[in-house]
């Protein structure tokens, strides 16, 4: 089936960049933050993005229009209801996600289909109480949304074979390559990551070498487009922390127990370039190393 209206709950990083690609595929989009002004900071920031990719050729002024029309916004879920596909991209924390799914549950018609953008947490875990746990779905896009291929496309314990087909047909038409996994806590790629960024985070600490060079190694030696620690800032220390405390509350092994010196930026609040600061300081508006912390 081919989906003909989404929406997106959440209008941070994630959320908002979906709602832009969508809108620019030409589907259009309800998206849904946590109040009037922050879902329209977003519209704004989509705006924008839109424009550079305007002034660099990739799309032309017609077009960007259209994507405009195609983005509603809304700070009431109520106004989600006539969507065939609602993708939820909230904050990684499975109390809030399965608490929206409950009500979506209440709001939504029975055929509509629930899918998550978690990064970390099993869909079954997220399908308690979801009243549908056949039409949920784990639809997980990498950052930044518009740009990045990968769809990981997470089949549930009890994901049905037209909700998963749906969800591949939809990735598919969004310009995406999907891959179907298992529900396992990280699924692939953040299973990867995590593995890869620990033994960074154990390299810093052993002092094999400094951050930096640890960053500048993964870049000219691996050739990632950005080492570790500054891919960590990129994505949100909140978000990888909550991610590692996900595979260590469900695998048990110490490979994935949480790592204290994330876990003190963390608590100070220097989540990375969205507040300015984590490993690097982004503040000055350039990368740069910090002398303010003492771990
Ligand atoms: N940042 C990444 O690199 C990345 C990559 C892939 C997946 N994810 C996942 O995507 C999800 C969102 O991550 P993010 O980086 O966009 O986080 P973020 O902190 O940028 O945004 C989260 C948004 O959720 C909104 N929100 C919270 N409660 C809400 C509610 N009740 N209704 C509507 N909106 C609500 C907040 O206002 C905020 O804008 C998480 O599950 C995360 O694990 C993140």
């Amino acid at each position: 089936m081919s989906v003909k209206k989404l929406a997106v709950i959440g209008e941070g990083r994630m959320g908002s960049g979906i709602a832009q690609h969508i809108a620019a595929c030409g589907i259009p989009v309800v998206l849904d933050g946590i109040s009037e002004q922050s879902v329209s900071n977003a519209l704004g920031m989509i705006e924008k993005n839109y424009a550079r990719n305007v002034e660099k050729g990739r799309m032309s002024e017609e077009e960007k229009g259209r994507a405009l029309e195609n983005i509603t916004i809304t700070s009431k879920l109520e106004d989600t209801a006539d969507c065939e596909f609602i993708i939820e991209c909230v904050y990684e924390d499975a109390q809030l996600k399965t608490g929206i799914f409950a009500k979506l549950n209440e709001i939504c018609p029975e055929s509509t289909i629930f899918a998550s953008n978690t990064s970390a947490i099993p869909i079954s875990t997220l399908a308690n109480g979801c009243g549908r746990p056949d039409r949920l779905v784990g639809t997980h896009f990498f950052n930044p949304a518009p740009v990045m291929k990968l769809v990981e496309i997470v089949r549930g314990f009890k994901t049905s074979d037209e909700t998963l087909n749906t969800a591949k047909q939809l990735v598919a038409e969004l310009g995406k390559v999907g891959v179907v996994v298992s529900d396992t806590p990280g699924f692939l790629v953040n299973r990867l990551m995590h593995a890869f960024r620990n033994e960074a985070l154990i390299c810093l600490q052993e002092g094999v070498a400094t951050m930096e060079d640890i960053d500048t190694a993964v870049e000219l030696g691996l050739g990632h487009p950005m080492g570790p620690f500054a891919l960590n800032d990129f994505a949100g220390l909140d978000i990888g922390l909550s991610a590692a405390a996900t595979l260590y509350d469900n695998f048990k092994d110490p490979k994935w127990r949480p790592n204290l010196m994330v876990k003190k930026l963390v608590e100070a609040g220097d989540l990375g370039r969205k507040t300015g600061k984590g490993w690097y300081d982004y503040t000055s508006g350039k990368k740069e190393l910090r002398t303010d912390i003492h771990f």
